[in-house]
């Protein structure tokens, strides 16, 4: 008979002999006990020896309703009947324009236009050739150069990690990095002032400027006052100068309004969107063009204005069927209201039972994503690690990012479920710092 254990090691090992994991070294893989997802029930995973762990990352912020979720069941396999998937270059598919026509009605962008890829880099990626060939289609020459903040991911093509800060070990890619104009983190309180005064100094040579609104995710939850985005948008309305908001992270509710941009204020000429959009069942992404930036590439049959670009798997159909279905169920669910219900509920025990702790620097929140940093030394980095590790031994499934512990919880997450990833928290905490 096999045992729960070998059956587990035994998975983890056939894995690591045959599957390259992102952001892992495969030469320890096996020995920082992952998890070997067989199947799910609501916001829980079920390991392949059947243990249970709530998803306290979605999945690594995808995961927006839960797993499983029976309407999106049924979305995927009504769409099946019809067709998996054709082709966007050149011809259409009517679950895609169905889909298309829902998100330009809630989408903080004026006359939406969308282009669909698969990963949030590759949205990125569109926006930056977009932004490029914008201005060359008008005939204006040397707006070639981007200017992003400090501290900001933008995804791990070469264009995203150009635009991206650095950091995550990625620093061995720096050579192949394009330059751009840096302007400070979002930990800087003038990080908007300055960005606005670089984009009237520089305009002539930027195409666009990309910020991540409200939160810088990946730097380990970053926030920046709503109110301070105002003087960016305005520097780039009166140069011209595009702005990109990249909403891989924060879109589709997880800040407590369907985007982030729309608590700044921001209307930007150029969006970018991942992850939950089809509440983490499909890979799609896609950028959003406002009407003023599509009307730049329009122009005679094969002319040099065509945008020629496009992925294979642009505007899947299976994803389109089960994104039209998301949207639905985020509005008729009233799921926004949980986000700010739970996320009052987290802020209140993170602060009162988790801030207290020994060992914890600081905790940041915005809406269900939040980062709890642990203390700044040396070992810091193994503190955040064995924290995870330890909370994903009682059942909850959390992931570090440099020295911080980072929650991304469902939309849809409980009272219960709140409280359950608190109290393991807490519990990981006291038993990894001593
Ligand atoms: C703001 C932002 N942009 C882009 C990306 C890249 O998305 P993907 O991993 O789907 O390529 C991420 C991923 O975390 C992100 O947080």
């Amino acid at each position: 008979m096999v045992t729960r254990q070998t059956s587990s090691v035994s998975w983890a090992e056939r894995d690591a002999a045959v599957v390259w994991h992102g952001f892992t070294q495969m030469s320890c893989y096996t020995e920082n006990a992952p998890v070997i997802v067989e199947r799910a029930e609501g916001r829980e995973l079920i390991d392949v020896d059947g243990r249970r762990y709530l998803d306290a990352i979605s999945s690594l912020w995808v995961t927006t309703l839960g797993h499983r979720v029976p309407e999106l069941d049924a979305a995927v396999r009504e769409q099946l009947d019809r067709v998996a998937h054709s082709t966007m270059l050149g011809n259409g598919n009517r679950i895609v324009i169905e889909f298309s026509e829902a998100l330009a009605k809630v989408v903080p962008v004026d006359g939406p236009h969308f282009l669909y890829a698969s990963d949030g880099a590759a949205a990125v990626e569109q926006a930056l050739k977009i932004a490029f060939q914008y201005w060359t289609n008008q005939g204006i020459r040397g707006r070639h150069t981007y200017l992003a903040f400090g501290d900001a991911y933008h995804g791990d093509t070469v264009g995203g990690i150009s635009l991206g800060a650095g950091g995550f070990g990625t620093d061995v890619f720096d050579p192949l990095r394009f330059k751009v104009l840096r302007a400070p983190s979002f930990r800087n309180p003038d990080a908007f002032k300055e960005a606005a005064r670089l984009v009237e100094q520089h305009a002539e040579s930027l195409a666009a400027v990309v910020v991540e609104p409200l939160v810088q995710g990946a730097a380990g939850m970053l926030i920046a006052e709503p109110s301070r985005f105002g003087i960016l948008q305005e520097a780039c309305r009166k140069t011209g100068v595009l702005l990109i908001c990249d909403e891989v992270a924060t879109g589709f509710g997880r800040t407590g309004t369907l985007f982030a941009s729309e608590q700044c204020g921001l209307r930007p000429d150029l969006m970018c969107l991942g992850k939950g959009i089809t509440g983490g069942y499909l890979p799609m992404s896609v950028t959003v063009a406002s009407d003023r930036v599509y009307r730049a590439f329009l122009g005679p049959d094969l002319s040099e204005k065509t945008f020629y670009h496009g992925h294979s798997y642009g505007g899947n159909a299976l994803a389109a069927a089960v994104a039209l279905r998301h949207l639905q169920l985020l509005e008729e669910w009233d799921v926004l209201s949980n986000v700010r219900a739970r996320a009052t509920q987290l802020r209140e025990a993170l602060t009162t039972r988790i801030q207290p702790l020994r060992g914890v620097h600081e905790i940041r929140q915005c809406g269900l994503m939040a980062a709890v940093e642990l203390a700044n030394d040396s070992a810091q980095r193994r503190l955040a690690r064995r924290t995870c590790a330890a909370m994903v031994r009682r059942g909850v499934l959390a992931r570090s990012l440099g020295s911080n512990v980072i929650l991304v919880l469902p939309l849809t997450i409980t009272a219960e479920e709140v409280e359950r990833v608190v109290t393991t928290l807490q519990a990981a905490i006291d038993e990894v710092v001593v």
